[in-house]
């Protein structure tokens, strides 16, 4: 069966933020992110700096509209379209500011919007600025196994990690990969369906050590972290920004072989976090 990795491998490229203080976290990412502001006709914001873009609409809540994904050309983006009808998907066009015509989105069970596109030059993207490319998502839901089930056969995403509760035997968590990174999007059992977190990969540790610094020298204080994942091996910490939505930086992301198998891991401290302490989602 094609997956995205085998056939038309995707890469996070946005994030589609509503906020109900824009402003203030608009000045959040210039500041913190060295990303650069343009307003839209529409009131919405662009923001765009090296390797990492937002949209951020003015709303009543704050929170995630929308995940886009790139396909690197047109050909790629046509394959996956087809192969998504073909498994019943429903597609809706899309226009984006940050797409080429051809974009589409698709929503999964339970309402979260993924948009797939062609990322198109933006102003900002060549800027200077710490390294950080927008890498990875992360929800919880109250419905893990429906979710794996349709962006892994509907979708294509590949299962690279499955964290599991040794008592019951239930799914807690599932990594997903898109390409040969390891997750590009995962799935945390939750009580409530909420957006988890979003990631920022770097080039190494001391990357970490200079992002840690930024926002110690701001007072925004880490709350998860430093450490290292056991299922990605990735180096990482959390801050959260103006809105409080949670933000990851990390270096090490494992690369995944297409024909490596999915790997159990125990639900526990060790496997979130093998440094030790970890947030477990309940
Ligand atoms: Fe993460």
């Amino acid at each position: 069966m094609p997956t995205l990795q085998t056939s038309t491998p995707a890469r996070l490229c946005y994030l589609h933020l509503a906020s109900k203080e824009p402003q203030r976290q608009i000045d959040f990412y210039q500041r913190m992110l060295d990303m650069d502001s343009q307003v839209q006709a529409d009131g919405s914001w662009i923001l765009s700096g090296p390797k990492r873009a937002m949209l951020v609409s003015p709303a009543d809540h704050s929170g995630l509209l929308a995940c886009a994904y790139d396909l690197g050309d047109q050909a790629r983006l046509a394959a996956l379209r087809d192969r998504l009808i073909e498994r019943d998907c429903t597609i809706e066009d899309y226009h984006s500011p940050l797409l080429e015509p051809g974009a589409f989105l698709i929503r999964d069970p339970q309402g979260r919007q993924t948009i797939f596109g062609v990322s198109r030059p933006h102003p900002g993207a060549d800027r200077q600025g710490m390294p950080g490319r927008l890498q990875h998502v992360v929800f919880q839901t109250t419905e893990l196994e429906a979710m794996i089930d349709f962006y892994v056969n509907t979708v294509g995403f590949t299962v690279s990690d499955n964290v599991v509760d040794e008592q019951t035997g239930q799914l807690m968590v599932c990594f997903l990969r898109s390409d040969d990174e390891h997750h590009s999007l995962a799935f945390f059992r939750g009580s409530k369906n909420e957006w988890d977190h979003h990631c920022y990969e770097t080039n190494e540790w001391n990357d970490i050590r200079d992002w840690g610094d930024r926002f110690a020298k701001e007072r925004i204080s880490i709350f998860f972290g430093p450490g290292r994942h056991g299922p990605g091996n990735n180096l990482f910490f959390m801050v959260v920004d103006a809105d409080r939505n949670r933000l990851e930086f990390s270096a090490e992301l494992e690369i995944t072989d297409v024909a490596r198998e999915p790997g159990i891991w125990p639900q526990g401290e060790y496997t979130l976090n093998s440094w030790g302490r970890a947030w477990i989602r309940s």
